[in-house]
């Protein structure tokens, strides 16, 4: 299974729509990091993966219109769908460029910005991709990198469709060769390609009613499915009874507390 091939999670429309909606979970977390490296005004800025573009208009309200904001993701459709977003609200200095991060470039030139989120745990070689991300970033520019450490997924008083999604879920990512530890082994991958020991590292959490969470486990569930499915993980019917359930669980279980991901932060600067 190649990186290319390998993508566990959906390319529908409701897919994008749950990234947006998981975007706005995040975006606090995502503005406060590119703050904390002084994303300013005329910043040439590179979005790897940038799925619907929701980092790419945090970048374009920072560097503003003498800026540039690229965004590249091997989504071609996904990517159209966040200029045409993008630009409707203005932001004309954002751009798209379809492409694979682990063989193609970006359009030529050093970027005061390098970023991903939630991309290097789609990726089998991750170190390979930091290597390529690092030679983009121009001298005195920055590395930024959001990932998750999916372990944390889980609610409590526990609840036996939890521990499902958690063996779907987490499952077919283990079994496609990705790593759901990925965020907490961001630092030493970073030292590992070379890069040397993060300058920071942001870690946030997230925990709500399943009432509220429960909608993002049935999206995420949903999205991994035909991959689950393919790879023997679960059935068609194992499938729609579990979203059955979820749906019941809801209900019957809303006041249990649901734990997200940790969404984990770090950057480094280009000496
Ligand atoms: C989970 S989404 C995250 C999107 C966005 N960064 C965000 O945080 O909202 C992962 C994105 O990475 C893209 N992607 C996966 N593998 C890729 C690759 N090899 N090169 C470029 N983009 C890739 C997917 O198409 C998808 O849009």
């Amino acid at each position: 299974m190649t990186t290319t091939e390998g993508y566990v999670l959906g390319r529908t429309d409701a897919e994008y729509e749950r990234l947006r909606a998981q975007a706005r979970v995040w975006e606090q977390a995502t503005a406060t990091l590119l703050d904390r490296v002084g994303l300013a005004a005329g910043a040439r800025c590179l979005d790897v993966g940038c799925g619907p573009g929701e980092t790419m208009r945090l970048m374009a309200e920072r560097a503003g219109p003498g800026g540039t904001v690229v965004g590249m993701d091997i989504d071609a459709a996904v990517g159209a769908s966040a200029v045409a977003m993008l630009h409707a609200a203005g932001h004309r200095q954002c751009t798209f460029v379809a492409g694979d991060a682990t063989r193609d470039d970006p359009p030529a030139g050093g970027y005061d910005l390098v970023f991903a989120r939630l991309l290097l745990l789609h990726l089998t070689e991750p170190v390979a991709a930091l290597r390529r991300m690092w030679q983009w970033v121009a001298p005195g520019g920055h590395l930024v990198v959001q990932d998750y450490d999916m372990r944390t997924v889980d609610v409590d008083p526990p609840l036996p469709v939890v521990a499902e999604w958690r063996r779907v879920f987490l499952g077919t990512f283990t079994a496609a060769g990705r790593d759901i530890r990925l965020g907490h082994r961001l630092p030493h991958l970073f030292a590992e390609a070379g890069l040397g020991a993060p300058d920071g590292i942001e870690v946030t959490g997230r925990m709500e009613p399943l009432r509220a969470a429960g909608g993002m486990l049935a999206a995420t569930y949903r999205s991994v499915a035909p991959a689950a499915v393919s790879l023997g993980i679960v059935t068609e019917p194992e499938r729609d009874a579990w979203l059955s359930g979820m749906e019941r669980a809801m209900t019957e279980h809303g006041d249990h507390t649901a734990m997200w991901p940790l969404l984990i932060g770090v950057h480094k600067q280009r000496g």
